[in-house]
């Protein structure tokens, strides 16, 4: 499933967005190397989704007046970030894919991969203080404490499975809805709408966040290589649980979760196929469909909170794609 843009004016807006990020990942005073390898982050065929929330946000509130540079510029800034936390990302994963291409790192090198990943995010700076906004920059600081703290407390918590729902759900938060709520928050508040709106809008970024983080879950155990674009059972092989897991040892016997526990910590590849088993037939995955239907819920109540436009028909459909990933 692909989420199909067919909105005249969100497709152009989105243009507009591609073009901004085309023009500062090709300063002329970076070298044509640079200019290169930079250039493969451009073509990389991503969803661009947080620039889609912050436009699409944006003109929920605003209508069909033109759209200000500082929406353009802040979406921009968003999505560098994100490029940036991924060429990263992949690194401490070890992930040889993304997007069904070789991840930034494989293509070029470790060495190129990290400081590219702290160019990124420098040039998103440079946006953002344009957008001439203090507490965009503010909230923007606070995401990337939280992007960071959530992608730490993971690998930092590496081979320890005991942890509760609550708390793998409060690593999401951070890994994933910080940049999501940021986003939608944003748009609302280009839109002159930050006070009436901005606290809602900022938690339904939150939830469509974790709607999102956990259909990924998902997918890593049930999804077709199609639909992943990068390796499968990539958590399992880093030691890292994942929602489905943590639901499954909670539900497990003391013997069961013990051979579970086993399996995860020597990465017994035979012992995958058993857990796989057990997933498919203790209900997990009907549990973890509950929690995001939860989440699409919450998301629901804040789209009934906006005037009933195509473009905040569109944010409906974008939560009807995310609902639709991983269950
Ligand atoms: C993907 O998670 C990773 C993240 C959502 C956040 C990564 C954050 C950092 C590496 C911090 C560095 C940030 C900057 C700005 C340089 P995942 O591995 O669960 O998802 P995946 O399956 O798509 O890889
Ligand atoms: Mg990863």
């Amino acid at each position: 499933m692909s989420f199909e843009l067919n909105n005249a004016q969100i497709r152009a807006d989105m243009g507009r967005v591609d073009a901004e990020l085309r023009r500062v990942l090709s300063l002329s005073r970076y070298s044509k190397p640079i200019r290169r390898v930079l250039d493969y982050l451009v073509q990389s065929p991503g969803k661009r989704l947080r620039p889609l929330l912050t436009v699409l946000s944006y003109r929920s509130v605003a209508g069909d007046a033109d759209l200000p540079i500082a929406v353009i510029r802040l979406a921009a800034a968003i999505e560098l970030i994100h490029m940036a936390s991924l060429v990263h990302d992949d690194i401490i994963d070890a992930a040889d894919t993304r997007h069904g291409h070789p991840s930034f790192h494989k293509q070029f090198s470790v060495e190129v991969a990290i400081p590219v990943g702290v160019l990124l995010y420098s040039i998103s700076l440079k946006l953002l203080s344009d957008v001439g906004h203090l507490e965009v920059i503010s909230r923007v600081s606070r995401a990337v404490d939280q992007l960071c703290g959530g992608e730490l407390d993971q690998v930092l918590s590496r081979d320890q499975f005991d942890i509760t729902v609550a708390d793998y759900l409060l690593v999401l938060k951070k890994k994933t809805s910080a940049l999501f709520s940021l986003s939608v928050w944003g748009g609302v508040l280009l839109a002159g709408a930050a006070n009436e709106k901005g606290q809602d809008a900022f938690r339904f970024g939150t939830s469509l966040g974790l709607l999102f983080q956990v259909s990924d879950d998902m997918l890593d155990f049930t999804g077709r290589a199609d639909q992943l674009l990068k390796g499968g059972n990539q958590d399992f092989i880093l030691g890292e649980i994942t929602l489905p897991l943590i639901v499954l040892l909670k539900r497990l016997s003391p013997a069961d979760r013990g051979k579970a526990l086993d399996i995860m910590a020597t990465r017994n590849w035979d012992g995958l196929q058993w857990i796989g088993a057990q997933l498919a037939d203790s209900g997990v995955l009907e549990e973890c469909g509950i929690l995001m239907r939860r989440y699409q819920v919450r998301c629901e109540a804040y789209l009934g909170t906006l005037v009933m436009t195509e473009y905040s028909a569109i944010l409906a459909q974008v939560v009807a794609y995310i609902s639709g990933r991983g269950g």
